[in-house]
């Protein structure tokens, strides 16, 4: 089915909404519980087709996982036990699940194929494929270039210590995995902190971690994840496309409730700031280890920004939508440091620029980001999503700000991370049926508040 969005010119946006659960949480959750050593609940699980790629690897490796509700899982851990899978695991467009599965099966008695659809199999596997084997890992990328499928044969694994020339959350996660069916202690260091959701979800399940003196992360073998229940948190990544609309907006308006508030996810809202937007943040609850709360934002005429740097990881999902903003600002924004972005779903530096020209924007492509001459204004064009769930959300939202109408075609892939985006989307088309508010937060969360100066 050929699902397309038909957007046009937004009314004042004056909202109060939650988004599905984090898909990084979601991946993870699941993962940890099933190696747990008992029954774990999962709440607010994002039941998106990446999500549900995980589900399914990790009851074809013998877990019994019960989905009683969209958004709850009955996962049964089995004390780090896990069966032979009974032919490929297929990860469909899932990157996060090929390389996390990757990690967690290079080390099991028995051997395994990980596939993808064609997008994820010209996805290059070589960064998590070379310290993989440094650990004793025997794992083959049988596609060109490093690419799927991977034939994994299991090994003996014994910890490294290993300097990624990336910060990639994914990577990192793949080696913590790894790590936790290795003999002894496997560290990573990354050149700057990448979103720490493996980590922290391990803590929560009581599993020893170590931090090192330059930020590296060290997890020690043998542990079995104690079980329990967790409740995922909103995605901060799908907010996005929301605080953009409404930030854009002067006099806009938008309260997200019970979002994800992990400050290696939080990147967008800084930038939000430096664009002249009014952006405060409550933190509301760490009992489960990821901080959740309030975000609040109110519009105003952008300007332009540099994004760079160590600020990339934090914000790596962002750009897209991030870019849109650029191109509704007064002045230059310039994205450098973000050349990972071209190995995402699509190409995303090229799929970014060749959108917003269509919309009357003028972008410069740079090997590693874009520079974005803001007019104030875009017109509506029919625009490709890629197939990339981040370029069609993006993209809807830039017609939200444009003449005329916008069409994002083949955008069934917003599937992939926020199935309830169209909804999302009409209802801020027509803001009847949004319950308004009025302003709840009244103080700054210290963070933002340095930022603000
Ligand atoms: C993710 C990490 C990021 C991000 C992706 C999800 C994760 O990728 O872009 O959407 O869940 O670990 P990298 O690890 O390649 O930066």
């Amino acid at each position: 089915m050929h699902m397309e969005f038909r957007v046009k010119r937004a009314p004042r946006i004056d909202a109060e909404i939650t988004v599905p659960g984090d898909k990084s949480i979601s991946h993870r959750a699941v993962i940890i519980a099933a190696l747990s050593n008992g029954v774990c609940v999962i709440r607010g699980f994002l039941p998106s087709e990446d999500c549900l790629r995980t589900v399914q690897a990790l009851r074809g490796l013998g877990i019994r996982i019960e989905q009683p509700e969209a958004e709850m899982l009955v996962v049964h851990g089995k004390k780090r036990l896990l069966t032979p899978p009974p032919g490929e695991i297929d990860c469909g467009n899932s990157a996060t699940t090929m390389r996390l599965l990757a990690g967690l099966l290079v080390g099991q008695p028995f051997d395994s194929r990980l596939v993808g659809d064609t997008t994820l199999s010209k996805r290059p596997m070589e960064q998590v494929i070379t310290p993989l084997r440094q650990m004793g890992a025997n794992i083959v990328a049988e596609g060109p270039n490093d690419s799927l499928p991977l034939r994994i044969t299991g090994s003996k694994l014994h910890g490294i210590e290993y300097h990624s020339p990336v910060a990639s959350a994914q990577l990192k996660s793949a080696l913590m995995l790894a790590g936790l069916f290795a003999k002894g202690k496997t560290t990573v260091h990354e050149p700057s902190p990448s979103r720490n959701h493996t980590e922290l979800m391990l803590n929560y399940f009581l599993v020893r971690t170590a931090k090192e003196e330059d930020g590296g992360i060290s997890v020690f073998g043998d542990q079995v994840p104690e079980s329990r229940d967790f409740t995922v948190p909103g995605d901060i990544s799908s907010a996005a496309f929301w605080l953009v609309a409404a930030g854009a907006q002067p006099g806009g308006h938008l309260l997200v409730r019970d979002a994800g508030l992990n400050d290696t996810r939080t990147g967008l809202l800084g930038v939000l700031i430096r664009m002249g937007a009014q952006v405060r943040e409550a933190i509301e609850d760490v009992d489960q280890i990821e901080p959740r709360g309030i975000v609040e934002i109110t519009g105003a005429p952008l300007k332009g920004t540099v994004i760079q740097g160590k600020e990339i990881p934090q914000l790596i999902d962002e750009l897209p939508i991030l870019a849109v903003a650029g191109a509704l600002a007064s002045g230059t924004t310039t994205i450098r440091h973000a050349q990972e972005l071209r190995m995402k779903e699509t190409d995303r530096i090229a799929a970014i620029a060749h959108n917003l020209r269509s919309m009357g924007a003028q972008v410069i492509e740079l090997n590693d980001g874009l520079e974005i001459h803001g007019r104030g204004s875009l017109r509506g064009a029919r625009v490709p999503s890629f197939g990339d769930h981040r370029i069609a959300m993006a993209f809807a939202v830039a017609g939200l700000f444009a003449d005329g109408e916008t069409v994002v075609q083949d955008a069934q892939c917003v599937q992939e991370s926020y199935p309830g985006f169209g909804k999302a989307l009409d209802d801020i088309m027509n803001p009847k049926r949004v319950r308004m508010t009025t302003p709840v937060i009244s103080s700054l969360s210290p963070a933002r508040a340095d930022e603000i100066g």
